[in-house]
This record gives C-alpha cells, structure tokens and sequence, in this order.
C-alpha cells in the first residue's frame, strides 16, 4: 500500500481526460494535476523548448511528495519520456507504449492510424513502438495542429461546422488509407470522440491514450503493491494560467463537476 498522490501533467487541459480515466480505475487515488495552460499548445514546439517545460513541469509536480507521475501529454511522451525517465526516482508513465499495445490488439486488418501533434509525429516515437510491437502493421500518421487549440476553446461538440470541418479535412488521408484502428495520439482528441467518429465511421476503433496511460499506471502500481488505500480519493488542480478559465473548461473534460480546488502557479520558477 502506497498513500502517495500520483502527479499528472500536460500543456493545458488534455491531460485532464487521463485523469477522469485515472479516478474511475483508481477512486481510492490522491491526485495532483498541473496543466500548463500559460504555454499551451506544446505541439508545435522545438525538442529543445519541450524539454525544458516539461522538467519544469515535473519539478513543480516534484514539490509534492508523489509515488508516480502520468505524463497525460502526447508531445511530451514521444519527444521527452526516456529523459525524463532517466532523470526520475519515481515511475514516469507516458501514453505511447500503452496505446501501441491496445492499438495492436484491436486492429484486424493490420492497418492503423495516428492523429497527434506535429511535434509527435515529427519524433517518430508511435511509429518506433508500433514496429517493436509487430513489424507487419502500416501505420499512417497525421498531424493535426488545430485540433488542440479548437478543444482548448470548447469548440468540439458534434454540429461545430468548424470543428467539422477541419477533421474532415485532416482525416480524409487516414479513411482513403484503410485503417481500422485510429490511436487519438494527443490527450485532447478524446474530447473530439463523437466528431472523429462520424467521420471514420463506425468501423474503426478509436484508441484514447489518457485512458491505456491510467491503465499502465494502475498494473504499475498494483504490481508493486502501491496502490492506495482509503475510502475516497482527492484531486487538486494547478494552472499556469488563469483558474477561471481553467474551470469552465475542466467539468467537459472531466466529464464531471468541475474541480473543487484550481490554483495558480508561476511555472517558470521551477
Ligand atoms: N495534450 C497534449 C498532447 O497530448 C497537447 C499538446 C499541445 O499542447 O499541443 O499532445
């Protein structure tokens, strides 16, 4: 047993899709959310410029004592997960490996999609672990840099002409292709479930990483006996930005109340 909180970040609200995942498997856990929102979008970032969020982001979190940390943030997974693993005394848990698994098993036809960041697709990192996991799959990969800052507005409800739109366009590539299983690369896109889903059509299975990342995290904790024990499980959220725009937000996200607790931090002190 483990009474620890678990930390989770990302570059603004995405992250918070993991965390939903997170409280349903886990509803004993404390967690601690940081959603650097000041600096949000990450997608189209430099490595370099990446890199130097996230350890930010990860010694804010490191403020508090934690058993483990979720990195709920498709950019920073596949750009910076092994230098912050090696940097770390604690499990640092990332969305790739767990969606390339689910991804795997699900696809019949061994044709699988990547909707993500230009900064995810750029590193190559999905495509790395879908040929580890099984040579044979093709794997068709899209960036789609509107995506993040459109959720970020709450424009991604079905009848959103806007959002309609621009999935339409961006994943025409990925229906001509064939694919079967589409792994939503970036903790936003779960929010775009209902919309990508129209226009894949019913034959293919989304994969939502925030959700395979709570998963590896709960079989991380549970096999080395950390998971916690206690009737109710808390979670405290922290912002770069601003909290009231934090919190109109987080509820969709969530899929839930909104949370009861949002402060503000200076991210760039860390
Ligand atoms: N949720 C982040 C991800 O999973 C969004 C990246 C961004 O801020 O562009 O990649």
């Amino acid at each position: 047993m483990n009474q620890r909180p678990i930390g989770v970040f990302d570059s603004g609200l995405g992250g918070l899709t993991a965390v939903r995942r997170l409280r349903e498997l886990m509803p004993s856990e404390n967690i601690i959310y940081f959603g650097d929102t000041a600096r949000v979008p990450y997608g189209n970032r430099a490595r370099e410029t990446l890199l130097k969020y996230a350890r930010q982001d990860l010694r804010f979190l490191r403020s508090f004592d934690l058993k483990a940390v979720v990195v709920a943030c498709g950019t920073v997974s596949t750009n910076c997960l092994e230098a912050l693993q090696a940097e770390s005394d604690i499990p640092i848990v990332g969305v790739v490996e767990p969606a390339v698994r689910r991804a795997a098993a699900l696809s019949r036809n061994r044709r699988v999609g990547l909707a993500a960041t230009r900064a995810s697709v750029s590193s190559g990192a999905y495509e790395r672990a879908f040929h580890r996991q099984d040579p044979a799959l093709a794997v068709h990969s899209l960036p789609c840099p509107l995506f993040v800052p459109l959720v970020e507005e709450g424009r991604c409800r079905p009848g959103d002409v806007v959002i309609e739109t621009v999935a339409a366009e961006y994943l025409a590539p990925l229906r001509e292709a064939g694919v079967d299983t589409l792994v939503l690369g970036c903790t936003h896109y779960p929010l775009l479930t209902d919309v990508i889903g129209a226009v894949m059509g019913p034959g293919v299975s989304l994969v939502d990483v925030g959700a395979e990342a709570a998963r590896a995290c709960r079989d991380l904790l549970a096999a080395a006996d950390g998971l916690a024990e206690r009737a109710s499980g808390s979670a405290c959220f922290y912002t770069s930005d601003r909290v009231v725009d934090f919190r109109r937000l987080a509820a969709l996200f969530l899929g839930e109340e909104g949370p009861v607790e949002v402060r503000q931090t200076d991210i760039t002190q860390y």
